[in-house]
């Protein structure tokens, strides 16, 4: 379907305004919303468990912090968690560089607890969603060690991307590939081993598009397709009920290595083009597809979500019937606070996933990028990634930033489809900016020659309670250092205090169970150049004013939540909707 056939007709509203219909998905594809499974609609609560909750006191969160929080996640309504990877790992790049897919990383617990975890959760009606990482391992992974010890030839080699180097001596990388967190994408053999792993003198390198501790798989090697897809069984076996894919746009590499004349795009853009030689390439479908038909074999709704950073128009290749059920759509995340940016983004998710009978997923913060309150707080067009180097203080309008974000939240919670909220989103925490050097953890940070801040300001552990060592996450301090905002932001500090960010978001939660999830239907309406705002079948509009004036509401016979003013809320009418805020009306 096709945005145009999507359009259905125009009607008056308002002060001379029209609205536009635009209903998805296509009659072809339209489930009956009410047997749905749970992705569909899902809120899906992102956990890095580093820095969630940490049960033994270690500074580093864990399994039983955790389990420690399910009634918290249950009582702010979220229907699934997605745990960040938590395997066996050296925490090179915070658990993305895995040693065992099969182990759990003993700082967080153990295999046992993991289970029980995925029990307890089921228990309290939420589902878990695991990590998975496919195109690269740690290089502490068994098999990368057996490579390194292996001669050349030896098929334990063909396991990842080995090659000899170019120019006198093999002394330069076999290609111009830049890892995506900066510096050559190749990194030579005899930097990481011993042994020297070279053939009449020419210096073997092996490839790794992030960092040199994540070596990448050659995914043409049948044991590496094999491999994971006894891994996929391994979880599943345990009763996860979902994978979220790493860097489900890689895995496929042009075994020639062409040079590629330009950088490796950052993590977070999705430009490429055909033909790319390690991006978007088509022989990842059929691996998708296998992996798909494997969790059909298991009873339950299983699901894929994929993490691909492809061009818009690629997308909808992922989200075949027989492919991913789901992928993140990370625009929001990239978007200014402008109406007609977000209006476009959402018009073009909403056709993409229509086109194949899914539903969009939308974000709008991870464990990668400046948390939103922060985010909407700095004028339009600063580089939030080269923090600290070039210090926010002066820019930040931090009050701005939480205002808007809110607004944001009801904009997201509002729509058809899935919404994944990272943890801490619901308490309005801001990004640590000012995270001194010495603590940095992220290897974005030393790939990058200290130009980019990476991505430790997002990840500061979690604040539960107004005092403590580390604010209630765990009983000593916790692996980066807390800003002292914490205390009255933690989620004890919010807990049935009305105007809360943390209250606001069960109310929209519980609020987008009882009308949101009914259908999938979305009608944009035309409500002025600085207004978003859209009408779900159910009856709930959402209005957002993201300009600097109060704007007219359109008619409606309640309020059902305002981002800013409980009072508001509590109102049956209101007829104007202040600047940078959001209201659900019915
Ligand atoms: C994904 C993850 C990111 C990680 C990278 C490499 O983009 O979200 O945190 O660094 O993959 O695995």
């Amino acid at each position: 379907m096709t945005l145009e056939t999507c359009i259905g007709g125009m009607a008056a509203v308002g002060a001379g305004h029209t609205i536009t219909f635009c209903t998805v998905p296509s009659e072809a594809f339209a489930p009956d919303p009410s047997s749905a499974p749970w992705w569909r609609r899902g809120v899906v609560y992102q956990i890095y468990p580093r820095s969630f909750a940490d049960g033994n006191g270690d500074g580093t969160g864990d399994i039983a912090g955790i389990r420690s929080k399910l009634g918290y996640l249950r009582d702010l309504g979220v229907d699934a968690i997605w745990i960040n990877p938590w395997y066996l790992s050296p925490l090179d790049d915070g658990g993305y560089d895995v040693a065992d897919y099969r182990q759990i990383e003993p700082r967080y617990g153990t295999t046992d607890e993991a289970e029980a975890l995925i029990t307890e959760a089921h228990e309290h009606g939420i589902k878990v969603i695991a990590d998975v990482v496919p195109n690269h391992t740690s290089y502490q992974h068994t098999w990368f060690q057996e490579a390194l010890q292996a001669p050349l030839g030896d098929p334990a080699r063909d396991r990842y991307h080995f090659r000899p180097g170019k120019g006198e001596n093999g002394s330069e990388p076999p290609s111009d590939w830049t890892s995506v967190f900066g510096g050559p994408a190749w990194s030579r053999v005899d930097t990481m081993t011993d042994v020297e792993a070279a053939a009449d003198g020419v210096a073997e390198w092996y490839l790794h598009l992030f960092a040199p501790q994540q070596p990448d798989l050659n995914w043409e090697n049948p044991e590496v397709v094999e491999e994971f897809e006894a891994v996929l069984r391994f979880w599943l076996d345990r009763g996860i009920d979902g994978f979220r894919v790493d860097v489900a746009h890689g895995l496929v590499k042009d075994m020639d290595y062409p040079d590629l004349g330009l950088a490796t795009d950052a993590l977070l853009t999705s430009a490429s083009f055909d033909g790319h030689p390690f991006w978007d390439r088509d022989d990842i479908h059929p691996i998708v597809r296998r992996w798909r038909n494997l969790l059909d074999e298991y009873d339950g709704e299983r699901m894929m979500v994929a993490e691909a950073w492809v061009r818009p128009e690629r997308l909808p290749l992922y989200l075949r019937p027989d492919e991913y059920h789901q992928s993140f759509n990370f625009d929001f995340l990239e978007a200014a606070w402008k109406a007609d940016d977000f209006r476009t983004i959402m018009e073009k998710a909403t056709t993409a996933a229509a086109e194949v009978g899914s539903t969009p997923t939308w974000v709008l913060s991870n464990h990668d990028v400046m948390r939103e309150a922060t985010r909407y707080g700095l004028p339009d067009g600063t580089d939030w990634r080269s923090w600290p180097a070039t210090g926010p203080a002066n820019l930040l309008d931090a009050e701005l930033g939480l205002r808007r974000a809110r607004a944001a939240a009801l904009l997201l919670l509002g729509l058809p489809g899935s919404a994944y909220l990272y943890q801490g989103e619901e308490l309005g925490l801001p990004e640590v900016w000012d995270l001194p050097v010495e603590v940095l953890d992220d290897p974005v940070w030393e790939q990058s020659g200290h130009t980019l801040k990476g991505r430790d300001g997002c990840r500061v552990p979690l604040p539960w309670s107004r005092s403590g060592a580390s604010y209630g996450f765990g009983e000593n301090e916790g692996w980066l250092p807390q800003p002292q905002v914490f205390g009255e932001l933690s989620a004890s500090s919010q807990t049935g205090i009305g105007q809360s960010t943390l209250e606001l978001f069960r109310k929209a939660l519980h609020l987008r169970r009882e009308f949101g999830t009914s259908d999938e239907t979305v009608e944009l309406l035309d409500a002025g150049d600085d207004v978003l705002a859209y009408r779900r079948g159910s009856g709930l509009i959402c209005v957002v004013n993201f300009g600097d004036e109060a704007v007219e509401l359109p008619d409606h016979t309640r309020v059902l939540v305002h981002s800013q003013s409980d009072a508001l809320a509590e109102a049956p009418i209101s007829s104007s909707l202040p600047p940078n805020t959001a209201v659900w009306l019915q």
